[in-house]
């Protein structure tokens, strides 16, 4: 029967059936919100035992550390003590990566005081997969927009491009952190490249209009589609380890091994780092190029020449040393590789 010859009675009928759904739906949503007061309940309770198991660690430790041994038997036995209470420290900072952490100062700042803490491992997969294809997307704008500004030498472009920077970097501020508190070990060179990234592109958007700018845009338009390169470049590294380390944490003695993962991960580097370096010589001969404005050209007045190669310098710095470290690092094995999915 069609909708325009309805009679009330099927109305009513089919009024039935949805009040008899409706019951249902309000079940659903009973035990749903059951579940969540009781999931909040063991969330607290875990906290609870965690700091238990902390402070009675802690004072254990302090007690076997007075205790005077005198046989073997007890000499061994408090051996192996000390090392259960090692693996059960481990254990317990395990627990702890998979409850909510808390935000630190900056997310509470801009985030306000929410929960940031991603609940499951497929979850924060996903987020830093997101993260990856958001920088990614991004690059290529960035790429395009400042392509143009170069071929069309425009103030407008030159502005858009600025305020693009500004805007990206200060959110992957913002992305990173929440990353960090969901377990990611990034460095925290990375994060405060893109806060001084930041406050780089700012003091760009405030440079005047002039002779000492239009000496020095084509050059800093040229290192930002070199960066944006260096992006892709790196998403490719990044992705692969991405895969490659949720693979290990998922099928850990199949089709991907550590030694396979090792192997791919010094390919990967071998052929980006000759990219970076090029990259940081670059920030270098910025800050060069902008220091020798700012000290031998008498037109120059503008602040922000000193301030950028001040930044300029820094950031070479701090890449320079932070990227040098991280391969030391992982030459002598100081940084082990942590499965996804764990
Ligand atoms: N930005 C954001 N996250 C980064 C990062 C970066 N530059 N470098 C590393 N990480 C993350 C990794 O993804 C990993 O995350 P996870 O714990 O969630 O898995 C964690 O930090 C630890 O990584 P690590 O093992 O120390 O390094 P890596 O092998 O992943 O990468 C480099 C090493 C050198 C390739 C990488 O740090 C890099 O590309 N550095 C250069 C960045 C740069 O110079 N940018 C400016 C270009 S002009």
């Amino acid at each position: 029967m069609s909708d325009n010859s309805a009679t009330i009675e099927t109305v009513r009928d089919e009024w039935k059936v949805l009040t008899d759904e409706y019951h249902t739906l309000e079940e659903s949503h009973k035990s749903y919100v059951n579940s969540i007061t009781e999931f909040t309940k063991l969330q607290n309770k875990c906290l609870k035992d965690i700091n238990h198991q902390k402070y009675r660690l802690s004072q254990l430790r302090q007690s076997i550390k007075k205790c005077t041994t005198t046989t073997d038997e007890e000499s061994q036995l408090r051996d192996d003590i000390v090392r259960q209470m090692d693996s059960r420290a481990a254990h317990v900072r395990d627990i702890r990566q998979s409850l909510p952490q808390p935000n630190g100062l900056y997310l509470n700042i801009v985030l306000g005081n929410i929960n940031s803490t991603l609940l499951d491992s497929e979850q924060r997969f996903k987020y830093k997969e997101q993260y990856e294809m958001f920088k990614l997307v991004v690059t290529c704008v960035i790429l395009v927009v400042s392509a143009m500004d170069l071929i069309f030498q425009s103030r407008v472009c030159d502005a858009i491009l600025h305020f693009l920077l500004v805007w990206y970097h200060c959110t992957l501020t913002i992305r990173e952190s929440i990353l960090v508190v969901n377990g990611s070990r990034i460095k925290g060179w990375w994060r405060t490249l893109h806060f001084l990234t930041t406050i780089l592109a700012g003091v760009m958007v405030v440079w005047p209009d002039g002779l000492i700018y239009n000496k020095f845009r084509v050059q800093f338009v040229c290192y930002i589609c070199y960066s944006s390169f260096l992006q892709f470049l790196q998403y490719y590294y990044q992705y692969g380890c991405l895969y490659r380390l949720r693979a290990l944490g998922e099928r850990y003695d199949m089709d991907i091994t550590i030694q396979g993962f090792h192997s791919w991960m010094w390919r990967g580097l071998g052929f980006l780092l000759p990219f970076l370096y090029f990259g940081y010589l670059f920030q270098f001969y910025n800050a060069y190029t902008l220091y020798n404005m700012y000290k031998y050209d008498p037109i120059c007045v503008e602040w922000q020449v000193p301030v950028v190669a001040v930044l300029y310098f820094v950031i070479f710095l701090g890449n320079t040393m932070t990227t040098f470290l991280v391969i030391h690092q992982k030459l002598t094995g100081k940084s082990k590789v942590k499965p996804k999915l764990t």
